[in-house]
């Protein structure tokens, strides 16, 4: 029988949530623990204060090991291991802001009275859990502890690979866990709490870990970059990035993931990661040229429908426009680095009339990022995609739900005053968009 831990989770975003979620599923007590009330109010009440598919479902099934609670101290007191799973902003500059994490982790140190490990899971810089744990041993040397002094007491680094829409089926079946270690100690608790789960464990130094997390972000996002500009360079060339594509994916060393030509990368992950990996590498003194090229790319696809749009009529100003998805990607509410919303920006600057759509993004969108943009009056919030698209010049598509990707394109053409599509996912087949006499631009399609 596997050894049932007492588990604390500072941070209830979607990574400290899934992740608690995941160990009461084995059978570990677990408390997730926020700051903020209001969280911590709708866990108590059986709400996912984000939407995340499966999760209702899971938490459902693991009630009885998961507790939720705004004051972590008694909780961190009694745990043999707290993960910290805060969230790591961008500051100003690119680099990660780890003000939320040092609060934790001194909020912790201030706790604990007995054996434990603290295991980071939050995305850091490498050498910040080395920095962690000097902090905690000097707390320990200024006898800031009660009894804590005379006890093991280790921190490590565990990072998560979850996505968002999938969250609950990675944290149940990940591709692999990295465990990033510097004792034996440390390395079997880990080992032991993961064992359950069938999937290759890799474990490794600290640093090593820390660098794994970025590295792994950058490396998908450097993909995404790639087979945009090779998608760019087919619109030039006549080729079509559909069969290049398929292709290359075809040669197992390239693999045929990630390789989705569309109107750039956006999340709370990819675009932090990428940036703050290029902000460390200059501090070192050194050019991460390649993730800084991935980054401007980014930016520069993600404007590229609104360039198209641009090319085509030269002037938008007092159009009426369907924007289709708001979200960075679908089976999520997310909508942080969201492509949408610079392209949203920009067209509200122009003068145009919006009507937007998107099935699970809307309140977020209305809540949270509508109130920046200058004409927000302008825009519409439609209750379908039909409703969207009435009596519009043109319609944009930024996420590929699966309700757009079936929506009738024989209705999309009646409903719309002008037929002209500008797809940032490349959903539809080009072919029967022009049966449809639906003027339609995507990307790197011929
Ligand atoms: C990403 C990683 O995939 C996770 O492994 C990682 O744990 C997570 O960041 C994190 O660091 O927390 P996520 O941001 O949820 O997960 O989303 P992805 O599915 O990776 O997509 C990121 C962006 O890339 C989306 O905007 C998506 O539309 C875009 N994308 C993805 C493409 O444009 N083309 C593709 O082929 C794939």
């Amino acid at each position: 029988m596997n050894k049932k831990y007492k588990i604390a989770i500072a941070g209830c975003g979607y990574v400290g949530l899934t992740t608690g979620l995941g160990f009461a599923n084995n059978g570990h007590q677990v408390t997730c623990i926020d700051i903020n009330n209001k969280i911590i109010d709708k866990l108590n009440h059986g709400i996912i204060p984000f939407y995340e598919k499966g999760i209702d479902d899971l938490l459902l099934k693991c009630h009885e090991f998961i507790h939720f609670a705004t004051n972590g101290t008694s909780y961190y007191k009694d745990s043999d291991i707290i993960f910290v799973a805060v969230n790591t902003p961008e500051n100003m500059d690119g680099s990660a802001d780890l003000q939320y994490l040092y609060n934790a982790v001194e909020q912790i140190a201030c706790s604990i009275e007995h054996e434990c490990l603290i295991v980071i899971k939050s995305t850091v810089p490498v050498g910040t859990t080395d920095k962690i744990r000097k902090k905690i041993n000097m707390m320990i040397e200024k006898n800031l502890y009660k009894s804590a002094s005379k006890n093991h007491i280790e921190v490590a680094f565990n990072p998560e690979f979850l996505s968002q829409g999938s969250a609950v089926h990675d944290i149940l079946y990940p591709s692999r866990i990295i465990i990033g270690a510097d004792t034996k100690w440390a390395k079997e608790i880990l080992y032991n709490i993961y064992e359950p789960i069938t999937c290759e464990k890799i474990i490794m130094d600290v640093k090593s870990a820390e660098m794994t997390k970025y590295a792994a972000n950058c490396c998908l996002a450097l993909k995404i970059a790639y087979i945009n500009e090779i998608a760019d360079l087919c619109e030039i060339s006549g080729a079509d990035i559909r069969c290049v594509k398929e292709g290359i994916s075809s040669d197992p060393r390239i693999g045929n993931t990630y390789l989705n030509a569309g109107v750039g990368y956006g999340g709370s992950c990819f675009p932090k990661d990428t940036k703050a990996l290029v902000q460390y590498s200059n501090e070192n003194h050194f050019e991460l040229k390649t993730i800084k090229a991935a980054v401007e790319s980014n930016n520069m696809q993600i404007m590229s429908m609104y360039n198209k749009a641009v090319k085509k009529f030269h002037s938008l100003k007092e159009m009426k426009i369907a924007i289709l998805g708001l979200t960075f990607k679908p089976e999520t509410d997310d909508l942080k680095s969201a492509p949408s919303l610079k392209n949203i920006e920009k067209l509200l600057q122009e003068g145009v009339y919006l009507q937007v759509y998107d099935p699970i993004g809307m309140n977020n969108f209305k809540q949270n990022y509508a109130n920046q943009f200058i004409n927000k009056e302008n825009i519409f919030y439609a209750n379908s995609i039909d409703e969207a698209l009435k009596d519009t010049d043109m319609c944009f598509i930024f996420t590929e739900w699966d309700c757009i990707k079936k929506f009738d394109i024989q209705k999309m053409h009646e409903l719309m005053k002008q037929p002209v599509v500008f797809d940032g996912r490349n959903i539809f087949d080009p072919h029967r968009m022009k049966v449809e006499k639906i003027d339609y631009y995507c990307i790197g399609v011929k």
